[in-house]
């Protein structure tokens, strides 16, 4: 059956994923093609073209248009509780229960107006609609391989209605056992703080996360923004997850939290420099975000947990790092599988998994996230001969061993291999790396690509062969979806991927998922006798991750990078010796 999933139903993070006969061919974020960040408000046009060209498949070959939104009843407690939650403000309130898939409807428009311009017949089709946090759930538990009962988690902002979402898997059927429903939601709680320190929600999540180390949990007391016992929790929607009248504004933009939480915590931070007190506002809203999750997994997942120790999560807020390793710490979890793309992105992979188990394919497990476009060398010397800059390049015998050479001379480089990953995480394929072993390697790629900001920590790509000694730990860490305590031993042998909290978010390097940058790291050990590369995205700050060789170029000679390889093109500013 050949299943085509389609993200982009909230909003933002509109993807396109392939499954044929339960296999993941193909799976690619709208914003890379855009080159606009999240592609808000669009429809998966290009993904979905690129999907079909990679495996071959004409539109009509496409049996299942797979969606991750879907029509909710009047009879669900979910719209009665929006309503009643919200009943401050009547025009989003009232709607929810006389027209609560307005939005629904909106979206199949949309979908269908892009399948005609990608030459779908919609007669020849069927349109199967997938519940948004069901979505996220099969993105996590169809994809882990684990077989043995396991519980599930989603916490998103939010989809239909639904934030957060606990059940469990068992042969192949995913089960609901409790949901929570907006307002109430920890993703919007921590996103509109996310605001009042002055980032972006989307991507100020991560910010405010390597913030908080930095800062005092215990300080300042932010429980009141929610309510809860082991069983149920329910935000203070006076202070956050607010809209209409209640919103906060300033320059005329309106802000998920309210004046009230300005006049209890002071005014929203402003720019980049000021620390105090929002450092220790960033330390205080993780711990409530870990205290929160980790009592309401005890309540509805801890039973399940007991029994075979396999959790899976998916939802924006999986891609909390800290949090993950909370929740790893926990007696009874055995394995955490998250959905390496675990925000909205993953419901195209995760609706089209659901829908494909549904029609009795075997969906398998996910082994690496290399899903996008790929450039042969002959279209990446294209690149640089059409590039207005007139690169100075030339062809290596050897790109990991020249690779590793110009990394261990102290040099960041651009590294640009296979096909591109899916997910917020640079692993290895389109990624900026150095020498974690070099002093302030971390402030020499910050200083070339400018824009970083000083509150995301450098990670390191780990070789499996030297990750349990690294991490203490045996968990599998494919995707960077978790930290972990670096032994005391290392932190001096890598202090540039080391983070204020002795941690790494760490991706453990196999031979089998990428040999090419499993080599180059293999190289770098010789020269350093470390089996670790510092790793960060392919992009600048507020850009999307790079797709092509044009877009490598581009943002190359955006930057002060010095040397940018593309499969086996080495291209560099300086016309010089290399090193
Ligand atoms: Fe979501």
């Amino acid at each position: 059956m050949n299943i085509l999933g389609l993200s982009g139903a909230v909003g933002h993070d509109a993807s396109a994923a392939l499954y044929i006969d339960g296999q993941l061919v193909a799976a690619v974020e709208e914003e890379r093609f855009l080159r606009d960040k999240h592609a808000k408000e669009k429809f998966p046009l290009e993904s979905s073209r690129y999907c079909l060209e990679f495996a071959g498949l004409q539109p009509d070959d496409i049996d299942i248009v797979a969606f991750p939104y879907a029509p909710i009843s009047l009879f669900s407690p979910a719209r009665w509780h929006y309503a009643r939650r919200y009943w401050y403000a009547p025009d989003r309130s009232l709607p929810a229960i006389f027209n609560g898939n307005r939005r629904y409807h909106r979206n199949v428009k949309g979908v269908m107006e892009m399948l005609d311009k990608l030459g779908v017949s919609k007669d020849k089709i069927r349109f199967r609609p997938v519940e948004h946090h069901l979505a996220h759930a099969s993105s996590a538990y169809h994809l882990s391989g684990f077989r043995e009962k396991t519980a599930i988690l989603g916490i998103d902002g939010k989809g239909e209605y639904a934030t957060t979402f606990f059940g469990y898997g068992e042969h192949g059927r995913i089960h609901k056992i409790k949901e929570f429903y907006d307002p109430d939601s920890l993703g919007g709680m921590y996103g509109a703080l996310t605001q009042y320190l002055g980032f972006e929600m989307l991507d100020g999540e991560f910010k405010v996360m390597g913030m908080a180390p930095y800062g005092d949990p215990n300080k300042h007391d932010l429980s009141r923004l929610i309510h809860y016992d082991k069983k149920n929790f329910k935000v203070d929607a006076r202070l956050v997850n607010v809209i209409g009248m209640r919103r906060y504004k300033e320059n005329g933009r309106g802000y998920y939290f309210s004046d009230k939480l300005v006049d209890w915590l002071g005014p929203k931070r402003q720019g980049d420099e000021i620390d105090n007190p929002y450092i220790d506002y960033a330390a205080s809203i993780q711990k409530l975000l870990e205290s929160v999750s980790l009592e309401l997994i005890d309540y509805y997942l801890g039973d399940i947990l007991k029994e075979t120790g396999k959790l899976c999560f998916a939802g924006g807020v999986a891609l909390n790092v800290k949090l993950n390793q909370r929740i790893i710490a926990l007696p009874y979890v055995q394995e955490l599988f998250v959905q390496p793309a675990a925000s909205d992105a993953g419901t195209a992979i995760g609706a089209a998994s659901y829908i494909a188990n549904e029609v009795g394919d075997s969906v398998e497990t996910m082994e690496h996230v290399y899903l996008g476009p790929a450039y042969t060398t002959e279209q990446c010397v294209a690149a640089c001969e059409a590039c207005e800059h007139n690169p100075v390049w030339e062809i290596l015998d050897d790109a990991p061993v020249r690779g590793a050479e110009l990394l261990a001379g102290g040099n960041p480089v651009a590294w640009f291999q296979g096909r591109m990953e899916f997910g917020p995480r640079a692993l290895g394929n389109r990624s900026i790396l150095g020498d974690p072993s070099t002093k302030a390697i971390a402030d020499r790629i910050n200083e070339q690509i400018k824009y970083r900001e000083r509150w995301r920590p450098f990670c390191p790509s780990i070789l499996d062969t030297v990750a349990a000694e690294i991490l203490q730990t045996d968990h599998p860490s494919p995707y960077m979806t978790f930290t972990f305590d670096v032994a005391e031993s290392w932190k001096s042998r890598i202090p540039e991927v080391v983070h204020e909290d002795g941690t790494a978010r760490a991706q453990i390097v196999s031979r089998d998922t990428n040999p090419r940058y499993y080599r180059l790291i293999e190289e770098l050990e010789k020269h350093t006798g470390n089996a670790v590369v510092l790793n960060t995205s392919l992009n600048r700050r507020g850009e999307p991750m790079v797709c092509s060789p044009q877009d490598a170029l581009n943002m190359f000679y955006g930057s002060d990078l010095e040397y940018l390889i593309m499969e086996d093109v080495l291209v560099r500013k300086s016309a010089g010796q290399v090193n």
